[in-house]
């Protein structure tokens, strides 16, 4: 997909609380060996770097425009390389995540998978948006199945695939997890007003729409989205609530 990374960073202060919330999860050892998938420009798996003592991280993202982003945070014991999460091999004491994997589609094969790049004794943590509910989104599927816009995505939407806290508890579970921490969270953003949220979404749950949208229809398609947020969300500032859903496993000794 084509990632903007300088769309994505307008709301940064606001994506750095749940990297705190997960970070807080992590259980800290001495020079461990770290993935992050789907590691974006790279500036929080400095972070994650930078907080864990003689470690040596590996961030992965499929996003060539990120990934050249992610350059200038390389250090040594900090490297980045292009790669699919659901393709990565290895074995590593903390496979780490953050708003990444709802991107991937089939959830429930991608659980077993990331438990299998887990050392044993060591620790997966994931941070993944589960806001698919909030009109933000909703809206978006609205405007998509309207024309001119419907026709030109032959009907393309796209569903979210992120299941429920429960389900992620029995996945991590069955695939050999323990130390289970599953828990969803709202984090309350304040922001101007409700053309904020299109800004928002069109640094991420947008990506797609316009990478399959001719580029005539980008801001007509913008508009015609901002015009429904107005409707619902008049005045300044607003509220927009934000659902992430976090959770860890350590992998049993035995593997899974
Ligand atoms: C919302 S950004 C998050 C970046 C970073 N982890 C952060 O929290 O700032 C999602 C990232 O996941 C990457 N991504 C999405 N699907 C991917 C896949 N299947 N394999 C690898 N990277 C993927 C995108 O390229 C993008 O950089």
């Amino acid at each position: 997909m084509p990632w903007e990374p300088d769309q994505y960073l307008k709301f940064q202060k606001e994506r750095f609380q749940p990297f705190d919330d997960l970070v807080f999860l992590i259980r800290m050892r001495e020079a461990m060996t770290v993935v992050d998938l789907g590691c974006g420009n790279g500036e929080l798996t400095r972070r994650l770097a930078d907080l864990l003592p003689g470690s040596t991280v590996t961030g992965i993202d499929s996003s060539p425009s990120m990934l050249e982003k992610a350059a200038a945070f390389v250090r040594p014991g900090l490297s980045f390389t292009s790669g699919e999460i659901g393709s990565v091999s290895g074995q590593w004491d903390l496979v780490f995540s953050h708003a990444a994997i709802h991107w991937v589609d089939d959830q429930a094969s991608l659980i077993p998978h990331l438990m299998s790049l887990v050392k044993p004794e060591g620790q997966l943590a994931v941070q993944l948006p589960s806001n698919h509910r909030h009109p933000s989104h909703a809206l978006i599927l609205e405007t998509a199945r309207e024309e001119p816009f419907a026709s030109a995505l032959a009907g393309w939407v796209r569903h979210s695939p992120v299941l429920e806290i429960d389900e992620y508890a029995r996945l991590l579970h069955q695939a050999g997890g323990r130390e289970l921490t599953v828990f969803e969270k709202v984090y309350p953003h304040i922001l101007p007003d409700a053309d904020a949220i299109a800004e928002w979404t069109a640094g991420t749950t947008l990506v797609p729409y316009f990478e399959r949208l001719p580029a005539e229809l980008h801001d007509p398609f913008k508009e015609r989205y901002r015009q429904k947020l107005r409707a619902l969300f008049p005045g300044s500032p607003i509220l927009y609530t934000f659902r992430r859903i976090l959770f860890t496993a350590i992998r049993g000794n035995g593997g899974s």
